[in-house]
């Protein structure tokens, strides 16, 4: 599994090896995603084999803007709006399929709604118009562990399985797009993420959240980016044996301690968050006590993912 710089050879071999039937690691500017071309079923399964996931967690197929999602998806006149504020960018949108969609079965996992999002990445972009296809891609970890956000934590996450890992940097905004509903009349946020949840409710009105026994996001599964190391969260002061991930003024006392935002930037943070987790983790730490995060703007994501990597494994 090379790790390939993305310039134009590399973006071309990547597509090569989708439009064969192969897994590809992409940069977004979200997460590294796990690509494979979502029109080809056996495609999609080897991505499900290869993250350990749940069969029944469907995938997002990402492609280059709302022409290509439209043929897709039912792509009405609220979801225009939306993609037009905010595509490329960190935002998927669930809609019914098309019954002529030619994307796999097994990337809805079954139901009859599918998610689409046009990612930002320059190089997402490019790799989607030279395969000329949707691509599936669910974010490039084994199910339930840490997200990654550079092409050394895929390629230890997931190295064996793929053709390429194309490496397009860090990515600039750390945490997975925001996940909005648009199947029913009311718009529901099934997962925090990029765009902030304020943004989205000035053009999709107020935001419900999904109903108990609704289908849940696998992003909503309890237990999911976890570290090897336990997680407390709200950490108001930390032990000597602990290691720290500080925001603002940090702690003193931690064995070790990276700072999401010394500046108490939530954007900043958003984009250390999944990184730092890996880092602190590689101590070999028992525990991660982290520091109270704002609930507000990207601070809903952080708080997400962070109640869920502290959540019983
Ligand atoms: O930022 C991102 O979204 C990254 C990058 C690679 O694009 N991808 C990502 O994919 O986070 P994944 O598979 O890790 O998360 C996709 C989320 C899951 O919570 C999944 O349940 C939800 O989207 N989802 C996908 N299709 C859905 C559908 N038809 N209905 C409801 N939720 C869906
Ligand atoms: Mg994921």
């Amino acid at each position: 599994m090379p790790i390939l710089s993305a310039g134009t050879a590399a973006i071309a071999a990547a597509a090569q090896a989708l439009l064969a039937g192969r897994l590809v690691a992409l940069p977004t500017e979200t997460v590294y995603g796990l690509g494979g071309d979502a029109t080809d079923d056996r495609a999609v399964a080897a991505i499900f084999a290869a993250k350990g996931r749940p069969s029944f967690n469907p995938l997002i197929a990402h492609v280059t803007g709302a022409d290509a999602a439209a043929a897709l998806v039912r792509f009405d006149d609220r979801a225009a709006a939306l993609a037009n504020a905010f595509w490329p960018g960190p935002l998927t949108l669930v809609l019914p399929r098309r019954p002529d969609s030619p994307v796999s079965l097994l990337a809805s996992a079954g139901l009859d709604s599918l998610a689409v999002r046009a990612p930002a990445h320059p190089v997402a972009q490019a790799l989607l118009r030279a395969v000329g296809r949707p691509v599936a891609a669910p974010s490039a970890n084994r199910s339930g562990r840490i997200s990654p956000t550079d092409a050394a934590a895929v390629a230890a996450e997931l190295g064996d399985v793929v053709d390429i890992i194309l490496d397009g940097g860090p990515c600039a905004v750390g945490v997975e797009s925001t996940v909005l509903d648009l199947t029913g009349p009311q718009a529901l946020l099934l997962r925090p993420g990029g765009v902030p949840a304020e943004e989205l409710e000035r053009l999709a009105g107020p935001l419900g959240r999904p109903q108990d026994g609704a289908i849940r996001a696998p992003g909503m599964l309890d237990s999911h980016y976890a570290p090897l190391a336990a997680v407390r969260l709200a950490a108001t002061q930390v032990a000597a044996d602990e290691a720290l991930l500080a925001y603002g003024q940090p702690l003193s006392g931690a064995a070790a301690t990276l700072n999401l935002s010394a500046a108490g930037d939530l954007a900043e943070a958003a984009a250390n968050l999944f990184a730092h987790l890996r880092r602190l983790d590689a101590t070999g730490t028992r525990t991660i006590a982290v520091m109270p995060i704002p609930e507000h703007g990207l601070g809903l994501a952080i708080n997400d993912r962070l109640r869920r990597a502290a959540a019983p494994r």
